[in-house]
């Protein structure tokens, strides 16, 4: 007898990630001939620093190719808990610490850890669009928070504050932002934190793109004094050394959440690559001037973008704090009916004109698309002119 095809309700709850559609779209196109300018995806053009891949390769040849334990090696975590206190002043220990299968399984597996049906988890708009997911498959509920795109997409306590309810769990919070580049500053982080831990909530800060700030140092809210009881960080190797295909990223959070992530990871991904995390060991103790190196190529891409962007008649950009995306106002396309949304927007946009963006719709506004900058000024410059004259031609 044959099965019938029945998919688990639970799948239902997600949705194929809208940038990972658009890379699927932009490479249909680029198989079919078409030159395609991609400003989809949110990963560095950079290769990994060769002392990380050199790391990696050694440990191949030395044949670390077995598993490890589940939660990571002993050597990763200690050298991701004295990376993180070398950066930021924290104080965390290896029971305090898990490696994942990049930053995102950290997220997936804190949400399954920590959240019940029914409990209520805060997300300021823009949002990165895995979080509602990943609520919404633990069970949760995601309440959407919108900041103002006027004051820079802010996201502030007062404004969070509105959102909290008895049935809170969890507030999170991406800076700087994917996709809006908006940075917390420390002085507003710090009253986020002080206003959900006293009132018993944990908050997730994402620091997937801590190193990548414009202006002032980095910081992690984790930092502050008794923040270990409530904050838990989500953080990731795959933007900070260019690593995305790694796969290696991190939770620092109470003993007893890591060890509810670790008894699930156990049961699915096991641990991460061996060698891997070989590398990760290289990239959290070796030297670390890729990064100022980078940072500095994209505030140079960033600033020919933001440029380029404010030369389009009706477009409107705010400068981006931090991270590699510019994430501008495309809303004066609507006004001749020929488009009708973002997502419209970014269809025609790549069908006709070949540049391949993020629409606002992924993030939860509709007057927006994503740009990451994460590409060369040559194909900044081919894209952007391809994008003036699509707007031109839309608007007229
Ligand atoms: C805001 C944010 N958090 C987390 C991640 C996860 O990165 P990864 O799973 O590659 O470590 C990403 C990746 O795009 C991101 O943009």
């Amino acid at each position: 007898m044959q099965a019938t095809l029945e998919i688990a309700e639970r799948i239902s709850t997600i949705s194929v990630s809208s940038t990972m559609k658009v890379a699927a779209d932009a490479d249909r196109l680029r198989r079919e001939g078409v030159d395609v300018v991609d400003f989809g995806a949110g990963e560095p053009d950079f290769p990994t620093p060769q002392n990380i891949k050199q790391a990696a390769i050694d440990a191949l040849a030395a044949n670390f190719t077995k598993y490890t334990p589940a939660g990571g090696t002993q050597e990763l975590r200690e050298a991701i808990c004295a990376r993180h206190k070398a950066d930021f002043g924290t104080n965390y220990s290896v029971p305090e610490c898990l490696v994942t299968v990049g930053g995102k399984h950290a997220i997936f597996n804190l949400m399954e850890a920590l959240i019940n049906p029914g409990d209520e988890v805060v997300i300021p708009v823009p949002y990165w669009v895995t979080y509602k997911d990943v609520v919404n498959y633990a069970g949760g509920i995601s309440v959407f928070v919108d900041t103002d795109e006027k004051s820079g997409f802010e996201v502030t306590a007062a404004l969070l504050e509105k959102h909290l309810t008895a049935k809170t769990k969890l507030v999170i919070v991406n800076s700087p932002s994917n996709p809006s580049g908006a940075v917390v500053p420390e002085s507003e982080f710090l009253k986020i934190f002080e206003l959900t831990s006293k009132r018993g909530i944990y908050l997730l800060t994402d620091e997937c793109y801590c190193h990548f700030l414009y202006d002032g140092s980095p910081f992690s809210i984790a930092a502050a004094p008794n923040a270990k009881e409530t904050v838990l960080v989500a953080g990731s190797l795959s933007k900070t050394y260019a690593m995305t295909g790694w796969r290696i990223g991190f939770a620092l959070a109470p003993a007893p959440i890591i060890t509810a992530m670790m008894k699930l990871q156990s049961h699915s991904t096991s641990n991460p690559t061996s060698f891997a995390q070989k590398g990760a060991v290289e990239a959290m103790k070796g030297p670390q001037s890729s990064i100022p190196t980078m940072l500095a190529e994209y505030r140079r891409r960033r600033d020919f973008v933001i440029d380029r962007l404010r030369q389009i008649e009706g477009v409107s950009i705010l400068t981006p704090k931090g991270a590699f995306y510019a994430y501008p106002n495309i809303s004066v396309a609507y006004q001749s009916g020929k488009v009708k949304n973002s997502l419209d927007f970014a269809g025609q946009l790549l069908s006709n004109s070949h540049v391949a963006v993020v629409p606002g719709e992924a993030f939860g506004t509709s007057d927006h698309i994503r740009i990451s900058y994460a590409t060369s000024i040559h194909e900044l410059e081919r894209g952007l002119d391809r994008l003036h004259k699509f707007i031109d031609g839309v608007r007229a």
